[in-house]
Formats: structure tokens, sequence, C-alpha cells
């Protein structure tokens, strides 16, 4: 679905790791044209970068330069998905210089009206109240995102365990849902979005359905 030139919509999805919530964006972001911002990526670059010169000590210097050079190619990188990279990733993610930082990315990010962010607190501290549209809240069962996870992490990995996946989501969950700052949690008023019993097709006519019933309530007729 086009939507006309005039029509906006900012859409904020948040959800524990494995919930669904990237591929829901994704699938989102393509049916109604809008942009894509993975959040939990700036999060990840940081830690990566850290990790990768050693900078555990003055991170707050380091950071602050490194946050101003970054570009969607070097969002891309492979490595930010490292194993490594991604526990350190919930670690760095509790410190309020870490996401003050990399809130004025997502601010502007948002800036364009057409579009779709997704993490842990678009809808709750980023985007929250009329900033966003709508706000999605994605979850799944742990043992279900577990298995998914697994399946997809063993392609590459053979010697990983199901047992190592459910326990680095979990705990991951754990870190992301019980710190001070910028707890993840459905924002008031979000669309929860339950994945654990649906496959893709059905997520994606439940998510398209939302989307559409929330441009309708924006634009009525005119939409
Ligand atoms: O979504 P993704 O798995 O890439 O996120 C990696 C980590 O980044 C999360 O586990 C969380 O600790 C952190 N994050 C966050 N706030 C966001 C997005 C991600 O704290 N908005």
């Amino acid at each position: 679905m086009k939507l006309k030139k005039k029509i906006k919509i900012v859409i904020s999805a948040d959800g524990g790791a494995g919930s669904g919530k990237t591929t829901g964006s994704r699938l989102i972001a393509k049916k109604f044209g809008l942009e894509l911002l993975s959040s939990g990526l700036l999060y990840r670059y940081c830690a990566y970068k850290l990790l990768k010169k050693n900078k555990f000590r003055n991170k707050k210097i380091f950071l602050k330069k490194i946050v101003k050079k970054i570009t969607n190619k070097k969002l891309k990188n492979k490595n930010l998905y490292n194993p490594e990279v991604t526990e350190y990733t919930s670690t760095i993610a509790k410190i309020k210089f870490v996401r003050d930082l990399l809130r004025s990315f997502q601010e502007n990010f948002a800036k364009s009206g057409k579009c779709i962010l997704e993490g842990r607190d678009i809808g709750t501290v980023i985007l929250p109240g009329a900033k966003s549209d709508l706000k999605l809240f994605f979850k799944c069962s742990l043992n279900t995102k577990a298995k998914r996870r697994f399946l997809e992490y063993k392609k590459n990995n053979k010697k990983i365990t199901f047992k190592q996946v459910k326990n680095a989501l979990k705990l991951r969950d754990l870190e992301d849902t019980k710190r001070k700052i910028s707890p993840l949690r459905p924002a008031k008023g979000a669309v929860i979005v339950d994945t654990s019993k649906i496959n893709i097709k059905q997520m994606s006519a439940r998510l398209f359905h939302i989307v559409y019933v929330a441009l309708k309530k924006k634009y009525g007729k005119s939409l």
C-alpha cells in the first residue's frame, strides 16, 4: 500500500530480545514505505567500538566522538551481532549518558514523519505520547523465541546449544527490564502483539491491519 505524500505516520515498536519486533517492523516498513531504524544497532555499535578499541575508561569522551560519526553503513557491520558484543550492549545500555548520546540520533530520524523505530524504549521515552501515532509492543514466550533463535544461529554455529541461546535471551530480557533508566515495558496505549503462536504470515496480516486502523483513525476518508 503506497501512502500518499501528505500522509505521515510515526510508529514505535518495542519488545524483548527475539520477540519479533525487528521482523515485524521490517514488514511494516516495506508494506507502507516507511523508513526503519533498529535502535538496538546504535547501542550495539557503541558496545562494539568500546570492545574493539579497549576503551573501558573515559567512555564518555570516546563515545561522544564516535556517535557523531555514525552512518547507516557503519550500522550494517555484521560484527555488531557477535555474542560478546550483544552481551556487552545490554551492560552499556544501562548507562544514562550512553542513552542521552543516542537520543538525538533517534529523534532526528523520526523527523521525517514517515517512519518506524524499533527498540526497547521508543514508545516510552524516545517518542512518547503524541510523538508516535502508533505504539506496538511485541512479546513472545521464552521457549518459542529461543527455538526460533536457535534454528537461526545453528546455521552459522554448529556448536551452539539450545540452552545457551535460551539463557542468553533470558538474561538480556532481565537486564533490559530491570534496569533503572528506560526499562523495557509497554508504552501507555501500546498495542500488544504476541508472536508466540503465530507464523510470519499471520503476523503480517495482524500488523498491517493494526497500522491500517491507525491510519484510518488519523486521516479518515482522506486516506
Ligand atoms: O534490539 P537489539 O537486540 O539489537 O538490542 C540490543 C540491546 O540494545 C538490547 O538488549 C538492549 O540492551 C539495548 N537497547 C536498548 N534500547 C533500545 C534498543 C536496544 O537499551 N531502544
